[in-house]
């Protein structure tokens, strides 16, 4: 099965280090959103798409490279880091990759550092917006669930 790896990550890395760990766990190729090219998706079995949540949705150059997708019946996956201030926008990148044909077969989320100020006081209420949250995540635990989601994925 051939497998592609997708992501946007860009304020911690932390999206880059599950997307990391999953194409290695799936011997899949993995491009930042920015270089993907739309006509060598066709040539993937699957397709895993992941994002830091921003503004409680995928990063919109993830919704930018959908759009430009032709219709494909492709099966995908979502992956996605958070630092719980919520994802409630998910829909958005889900009902655009039905709309291209996409069957979505998996979806993994684990925690992700916040740290706007370049400092982190892992803060639970609502000061974490300045002063941080979710210190050192991903950690070993989350790869580890990463690296067991990928694995199930190979396994369907
Ligand atoms: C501009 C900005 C907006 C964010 N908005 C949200 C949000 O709406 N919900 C949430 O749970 N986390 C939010 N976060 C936290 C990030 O989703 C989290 O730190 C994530 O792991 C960042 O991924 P990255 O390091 O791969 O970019 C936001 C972070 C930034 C920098």
């Amino acid at each position: 099965m051939r497998t592609l790896i997708i992501y946007q990550s860009y304020h911690k890395m932390n999206t880059k280090k599950i997307a990391k760990v999953m194409a290695e766990t799936m011997n899949a190729d993995i491009v930042k959103v920015e270089d993907a090219k739309i006509g060598e998706l066709a040539k993937y079995d699957l397709i895993g798409f992941g994002s830091g949540i921003y503004g409680s949705g995928f990063h919109k150059t993830i919704d930018t490279l959908i759009e430009k997708m032709p219709n494909m019946n492709k099966n995908v996956f979502l992956f996605f880091t958070t630092a719980y201030f919520g994802a409630k926008n998910l829909y958005a990148v889900k009902d655009k990759l039905s709309e291209k044909g996409c069957k979505i077969i998996g979806e993994f989320s684990c925690s992700g550092e916040y740290s706007p100020l370049g400092f982190n006081l892992n803060f639970k209420g609502k000061g974490a917006f300045i002063a941080g949250r979710e210190k050192g995540h991903p950690d070993e635990k989350d790869m580890e669930s990463a690296r067991i989601f990928a694995k199930g994925l190979l396994n369907l």
